[in-house]
């Protein structure tokens, strides 16, 4: 099946400071953004690759991408991820977050294989540290942190989103799928896709590509 990947990077990026957007900020020798965009234009599976970006954005997609397939986003991921989803053209939908820069083949691959029987599926990593709420310890058994890539059948995906009540935020697209029947598989994440969210996450990326690819 024929796979476009939709990466989101229409946010403001505020909480990372600095005078550009985090997604245009340079990490390891190139803007934040072009890391994924390499990541699935380069990948064997994926057949298109469509950039949602924030409106007045243009100049600074070119500058970070070249000629690419830019869509403009909105208010919020959920809308940014509707307005792209409306430009795809592939049956299956990779919809990756922009702020998570170094996207490991292998997580592509095994979100992937498990469309063949899922409506949707999603990388995620066990929780190794102890959470608590209010300072109460929350059992962490079976909790896990959510990465994306998400995958999607395209139809299951636009489906969700044409249900889905104004005004509810989802932060991210396998919880709508799951939360109208859909089916969701967990597959391994890895550390590498941790979100670049704060001013110390950009040292901390740094490090790991760096670790990665020497
Ligand atoms: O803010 P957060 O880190 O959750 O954003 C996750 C991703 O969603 C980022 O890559 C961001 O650029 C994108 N986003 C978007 N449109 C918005 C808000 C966030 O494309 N309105």
């Amino acid at each position: 099946p024929s796979t476009t990947a939709l990466i989101v990077a229409a946010g403001s990026g505020s909480r990372a400071g600095g005078a550009l957007p985090k997604q245009y900020a340079m990490v390891a020798g190139k803007p934040l953004v072009a890391h994924a965009y390499a990541a699935f234009a380069g990948h064997p599976a994926v057949d298109e690759v469509v950039v949602v970006i924030a409106a007045g954005a243009e100049a600074l997609a070119a500058d970070a991408l070249g000629a690419v397939r830019t869509v403009v986003g909105g208010a919020t991921r959920r809308e940014s991820v509707a307005r792209g989803l409306a430009a795809v053209t592939g049956e299956r939908v990779l919809v990756h977050d922009a702020a998570r820069p170094f996207v490991p083949a292998a997580v592509i691959d095994r979100v992937l294989a498990a469309l063949d029987s899922a409506d949707a599926a999603m990388p995620v990593l066990a929780v190794a540290d102890t959470l608590v709420r209010d300072g109460a310890v929350v059992p962490r058994d079976g909790l896990a942190r959510v990465q994306t890539p998400q995958g999607f059948r395209v139809d299951a995906l636009r489906a969700a989103h044409a249900g889905w009540p104004a005004g509810d935020e989802a932060t991210d697209d396998a919880q709508m799928v799951r939360r109208l029947g859909g089916s969701v598989a967990l597959v391994q994440g890895d550390a590498m896709l941790d979100k670049v969210t704060h001013p110390d996450d950009f040292a901390a990326a740094e490090a790991r590509v760096t670790r990665e690819t020497r």
